[in-house]
């Protein structure tokens, strides 16, 4: 069983998060304007390969994917996005999504679990099963993410996502281009490069909407019950699966075969 009070420490005060309010320097600002005019092209390029519906951008309304998916619409570029919606996502995302809607004057694109896996795991394991073990973690992830996530990406050519390589040990050698064996199709990391001080100097900059959560320490934000406020300076990923060893914890839409 996971221990609620091991790990990480309490919540900070909500609005005295550093993270989210770079100083807007102008190497910071410089940089920032570099490498989204980098994004841009490299978006373009892909678009222009891969042509129209065979290209589609993961969504998960964390800061790093509000920039991509601003970029995405502000360029009108010819690329689907779509998101994952687990069932336990925090009410607050439910809230930007809301936003996102209403910022863009667009419609979501919503990839849900199957209804009865859902059922059946419960019935058989419980409603908060993936704290029992790791199978049974492993087991709600791919049922609530990875197989939508699968569907999400049937037919198409190419997939976008907003990892970054500084985000975890996991993901330190992120190239921005790669071919997805797992799920036989490229995939682009745009954002391989970006620091979290580039990530929020152009949300900051273009006035993006973002997770209220990330302002209460949340740098990295997925299931409500699998996500908790991080310490100052700990790792980005540190409130992810906060129980598990940080050299694995990956929730199975990026592993590699
Ligand atoms: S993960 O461990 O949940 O996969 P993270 O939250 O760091 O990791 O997300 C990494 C990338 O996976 C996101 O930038 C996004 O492209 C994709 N992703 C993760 N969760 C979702 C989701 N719910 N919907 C769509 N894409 C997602
Ligand atoms: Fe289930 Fe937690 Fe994975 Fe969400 S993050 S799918 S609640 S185990």
């Amino acid at each position: 069983m996971v221990d609620f009070n091991s790990g990480v420490t309490m919540l900070k005060p909500a609005a005295n998060n550093p993270a989210t309010r770079p100083t807007l320097s102008d190497s910071l600002v410089a940089s920032t304007h570099q490498k989204t005019t980098s994004v841009l092209a490299l978006l373009s390029d892909a678009s222009s390969e891969f042509g129209d519906n065979k290209i589609t951008f993961a969504n998960s309304f964390g800061a790093e994917d509000m920039v991509l998916t601003d970029i995405i619409i502000r360029n009108a570029l010819k690329i689907e996005i779509f998101s994952l919606d687990t069932g336990r996502l925090p009410a607050e995302t439910y809230d930007l999504m809301s936003e996102t809607e209403k910022h863009y004057n667009t419609k979501l694109n919503v990839y849900f679990p199957i209804a009865e896996n859902v059922e059946l795991y419960v019935k058989t394991n419980g409603i908060n099963a993936f704290y029992d073990s790791i199978e049974l973690r492993k087991s709600c992830c791919h049922m609530r993410k990875v197989e939508p996530l699968q569907r999400a990406l049937s037919g198409k050519g190419a997939w976008i996502t907003g990892m970054r390589a500084a985000q975890a040990t996991t993901r330190a050698s992120l190239p921005v281009r790669e071919f997805d064996t797992g799920n036989q199709l490229e995939k682009f990391n745009p954002l391989s490069d970006w620091s979290e001080q580039e990530v929020w100097a152009y949300i900051r900059l273009h006035e993006v909407p973002y997770n209220k959560l990330h302002d209460q320490f949340y740098p990295s934000i997925g299931c409500a019950p699998c996500t908790r406020a991080v310490a100052m300076g700990e790792d980005i990923r540190a409130g992810r699966w906060w129980w598990e060893d940080p050299t694995s914890k990956e929730c199975g839409l990026h592993v590699k075969i």
